[in-house]
């Protein structure tokens, strides 16, 4: 079993869970790991890592002044209602921070992490979960 956290989303609104450590459960692999909402069950997010689409979504981490700013992506992706990043985490060991977002705020995101050694997530309302490693 992972030592990641796993997401989980809602298909009927969008929503996310986040298993934090999968690897503690004693279902025999994370697909027998059941989450619901409203009654319907959640998928299991992939982590995707490869971006050839026009639009870009795998988080890019820089470090700034007292942390790292994460940003989605190399082209800044849309932060439109229908279309948006809902949230931005960054894993370090064994911390992880979340930032949560809104249509219209910019695509990033700022941690008071004190390396960019880190594996940055963030969740598309429309395309899913993107990880840079
Ligand atoms: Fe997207």
């Amino acid at each position: 079993m992972e030592k990641n956290p796993v997401f989980y989303k809602c298909l009927g609104c969008s929503g996310t869970v986040m298993v934090m450590d999968p690897n503690r459960c004693k279902a025999p692999s994370i697909e027998a790991i059941k989450v619901s909402c409203s009654g319907k069950e959640m998928q299991v997010l992939e982590e995707q890592k490869a971006d050839f689409a026009k639009e870009k979504h795998v988080p890019v981490v820089e470090k700034v002044e007292g942390g790292i700013k994460v940003t989605v992506g190399s082209t800044p992706h849309p932060m439109t209602p229908e279309h948006h990043i809902a949230w931005i985490g960054v894993q370090s060991g064994d911390d992880f921070m979340l930032h949560h977002l809104k249509p219209g705020d910019k695509p990033e995101a700022f941690f008071p992490c004190p390396n960019t050694d880190v594996k940055a997530y963030e969740f598309c309302n429309i395309h899913n979960l993107w990880v840079t490693r």
